[in-house]
């Protein structure tokens, strides 16, 4: 099946064609109420033009990113949408077909001389294709991917207004698109190193609200965690933090260090890098904010992935980590090219995110085998020390809602941390089903919404009405 051929199979929403950019501003009808609270700017990013000219991508993180803005005062609402204008697109459009290397695929490039093609051949580029998040950081909007590249964008007119690299500052290879903003405006991000021992990088940004200075200035790694194999690092596309950790996931999916050095001149796409280790367990570490040092215990999960952190939060002596989780999910990154997540479909395999929630007990003290640490009242989740060993403590999950699709997770930001009752999920890349969801962690409920008419239901986001003081209150 060609890239194409499967691209029109799937729904209209990956058909977005160069011509449907929409950079000026226009009415949107409005069904419902917009409450007269919410006025400001929405921004949205991801991987929304797979086709152009008569090529296409056919791996789902490899569009060109699609930033779309909806402003809303006082009830009205406009709505703008462009294809980020990033080095990678414009030579593309320039050609009028998709030149370039891709994460899933690549296409030749005409211009290239040969002494370039040998070049590129050897040494992968950092792409500019910034198409998975949007955030903001010291007044300034940025468009991140997972390579250490972000593009500053401008606000009103959605193009980039300058690249920067946070490899500019500190030794990472490869980034995170899910940085955490602290309530100092301190950033932090995660970046990954391809050397085994210096693996997993938290590095802070510290808030720089003077426009004229770089915005990543005075970056530095505020914690380093080696990887646990010497020839592969687990793939990390998000982290938890509570008040005093960072919380981090060494799944059983990795990117093998040969293939990093060796995939160009073996012809070999940039997903083939990461490789799935069935079988094998999801390890949680816990790296103390303060001194940067992981704590000596690893808390050993059953086999499976984990792209996005609900939240995490200390209580009485445990950190409570939400994520969504997908049991045994290893192999899912390979599937999710359009024409085998078709096959998938029709064979009714189905890779299923599910809220989760791991309890890691903080001491040992007093800790016997077979017995449950998890002291926390109102949760299945266990753990329990290995048999015979000192510092592995073998976690099992609690699920709520095991068997619905339930990713892309948001909750108040406020609570961000700290203990949170509410989070809202919804359907997005599910095959089957086309839902949000808002889930009640502490009664242990969930309502639906079921969104119909074609229509695909996008990542959450909640917004607080002013002068809250309840969780929930607010819209999203
Ligand atoms: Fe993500």
């Amino acid at each position: 099946m060609s890239n194409l051929s499967a691209l029109n199979q799937l729904p209209q929403y990956y058909h977005l064609e160069q011509k449907d950019h929409m950079d000026k501003p226009m009415d949107v009808e409005v069904s419902g109420e917009v409450p007269k609270w919410v006025n400001g700017s929405l921004y949205r990013n991801g991987s929304g033009l797979y086709k152009v000219g008569n090529t296409a991508w056919n791996h789902i993180f490899d569009g060109f990113a699609v930033l779309q803005r909806w402003t809303i005062s006082e009830g009205k609402v406009t709505y703008q949408s462009s294809i980020l204008d990033s080095e990678f697109y414009k030579k593309t459009a320039k050609h009028r077909k998709i030149v370039g290397e891709g994460f899933g695929s690549s296409f030749p490039d005409p211009c290239e001389t040969l002494f370039g093609r040998l070049f590129n051949r050897f040494i992968p580029k950092s792409s500019d294709n910034t198409n998975v998040n949007i955030v903001e950081f010291g007044d300034r909007l940025f468009a991140l991917t997972e390579m250490p590249t972000l593009n500053e964008i401008n606000p009103d007119t959605l193009t980039v207004k300058q690249k920067s690299a946070i490899s500019d500052y500190v030794v990472v290879h490869l980034g995170t698109a899910h940085p955490h903003v602290l309530k100092d405006g301190t950033a932090i991000f995660y970046g990954t190193n391809m050397v085994h021992n210096k693996a997993y990088n938290f590095i802070a940004i510290p808030p720089q609200t003077d426009f004229s200075k770089a915005p990543l200035a005075g970056a530095k790694v505020v914690a380093t965690v080696p990887s646990r194999w010497k020839m592969h690092i687990s793939y990390t596309h998000s982290f938890g933090i509570t008040e005093n950790y960072f919380v981090h996931l060494e799944q059983p999916l990795t990117m093998s260090i040969a293939r990093a050095m060796l995939y160009k001149p073996l012809g070999m796409n940039g997903a083939e890098v990461i490789v799935p280790h069935e079988g094998e367990s999801l390890d949680i570490m816990l790296i103390n904010r303060s001194t940067g040092q992981r704590l000596p215990v690893t808390y050993r999960a059953p086999e499976g992935v984990v792209f996005h952190f609900v939240n995490c939060y200390e209580e009485s002596n445990h950190v409570v980590c939400d994520v969504c989780f997908t049991p045994k999910g290893a192999k899912s990154i390979q599937r999710i090219y359009f024409n085998l997540m078709l096959e998938d479909a029709k064979a009714g395999i189905h890779y299923k995110p599910n809220y989760t929630r791991f309890v890691l007990p903080l001491s040992l003290d007093g800790a016997e085998e077979g017995k449950n640490l998890v002291t926390l009242p109102n949760t299945t989740a266990t753990a329990t020390l290995e048999k015979g060993g000192k510092n592995v403590i073998h976690v099992t999950p609690e699920f709520f809602e095991e068997n619905m699709y339930a990713d892309f997770p948001a909750i108040n930001y406020r609570y961000n941390g700290v203990k949170h009752r509410y989070c809202y999920t919804s359907t997005t890349l599910s095959t089957q089903q086309t839902k949000l969801s808002k889930f009640d962690v502490v009664k242990k409920t969930v309502k639906t919404y079921e969104v119909t008419n074609n229509f695909s239901p996008s990542e959450p986001v909640f917004i607080a009405r002013p002068g809250a003081t309840r969780e929930d209150d607010g819209k999203w």
